[in-house]
């Protein structure tokens, strides 16, 4: 079985971010989204992984390599545009060739992982698996219709849903859905859908198989999400403080502080992860708190927030809640007079002041 990671597309809902960065290369717990897919195809034992990429390939490409990393082989597979879910299942025939396959959305995170649906699909009949969960708002997604446990109906991001099972971004077929996304249509966005490849199958009567997953899901394509994901990760971490930390500091709960980390003066309520190179100084860092390396986090306080590399924040004097730092931000405090706020921020980006 072979591993197909979708990661091109624009990312136009995590702006300003996306506008230097690939989405799927956005850390969740100091990790990129990405490798959380490629974890867990290759815990599922599959080491043949294409990966289709778009206009931010190389980034890409730098930071995923050759896979020798996990021990997996990745193929990169170039998609000029981002025309749905199903072309970039087209262009990738040669590579598929004639095996089954898992395709993993690769902005997706999955708790449980994927490894028992992998073992379900190879030993049953089925030519396609899909992943279902309930959500709050299933206009946001493909959306699922079954009738006696079977699937009846998939439509992507309808106005008015009939249900609220979401289409996970996790979806295993064998060579049967070649047929289906050469004799699809692009939808109304003009895009070759998978949803509508899934529904050729059982128009064709094919053998699609619905799986709810219990466990919890994200897709990770908006700010809120990937914060909720950093939380949801997090909860599950193991403390390892390999930093110093001074007489004059509290590290409570689980926190993991990278070597070359320093804690001066501070409290740091776990969980929290805080990346090598990074100083904290006279602050306070609360629960769910990523903060990557080479930052500078000085009399502040912080929780529920992300911060990218190379960040600093000085002064800030309130509490910093459910926040998104980029890379390279400065945050401080203006001298006293005369008393202003004064921003230089990018295109799209968010400042809530108080
Ligand atoms: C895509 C799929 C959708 C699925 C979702 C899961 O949507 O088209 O059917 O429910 O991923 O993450 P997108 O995130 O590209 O809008």
């Amino acid at each position: 079985m072979k591993g197909l990671i979708l990661s091109g597309g624009k990312g136009t809902r995590l702006r300003p971010l996306t506008f230097t960065q690939a989405k799927q290369l956005v850390p969740v717990a100091n990790k990129p989204v990405l490798f959380y897919g490629i974890e867990a195809l290759k815990e599922a034992g599959i080491k043949d992984i294409g990966i289709v990429v778009g206009d931010t390939q190389e980034e890409i490409k730098e930071a995923v390599g050759d896979g020798s990393r996990w021990g997996v082989r990745i193929t990169y597979i170039p998609q000029d545009a981002p025309l749905g879910l199903a072309h970039a299942v087209k262009i990738s025939e040669d590579f598929l060739k004639n095996e089954p396959f898992v395709m993993y959305l690769g902005d997706n995170i999955l708790k449980s992982g994927i490894s028992s649906l992998v073992e379900e699909f190879k030993e049953g009949k089925a030519n396609s698996l899909i992943l279902l969960t309930e959500v709050p708002n299933p206009q946001m997604f493909g959306v699922a219709e079954l009738e006696n446990g079977k699937v009846k109906r998939l439509v992507e991001k309808p106005k008015k849903p009939l249900s609220n099972l979401a289409l996970v971004g996790v979806y295993m077929f064998d060579p049967h859905v070649f047929e289906a996304v050469h004799s699809i249509k692009p939808s109304w966005r003009s895009e070759l859908e998978i949803t509508d490849s899934i529904q050729y199958l059982v128009d064709q009567g094919y053998e699609v198989h619905p799986h709810l997953v219990t466990g919890w899901w994200k897709d990770t394509g908006k700010i809120k999400d990937i914060l909720e994901a950093n939380r949801l990760i997090l909860e599950g971490i193991s403390g390892k403080v390999e930093g110093k930390v001074d007489k004059e500091s509290k590290v409570n709960g689980q926190v993991v502080l990278e070597k070359g980390a320093v804690v001066k003066n501070s409290v740091i309520r776990g969980p929290a992860i805080i990346a090598a190179q990074t100083e904290i100084k006279d602050s306070y860092v609360g629960p769910f708190t990523s903060i990557q390396s080479g930052c500078r986090v000085v009399h502040t306080e912080i929780e529920h927030s992300i911060v990218l590399e190379g960040s600093e924040i000085c002064d800030v004097g309130g509490r910093i809640d459910e926040s998104l730092i980029g890379r390279k931000v400065k945050i401080f405090r203006c001298p006293p007079k005369p008393s202003v706020y004064r921003f230089m921020v990018g295109d799209m980006s968010e400042i809530g002041i108080k």
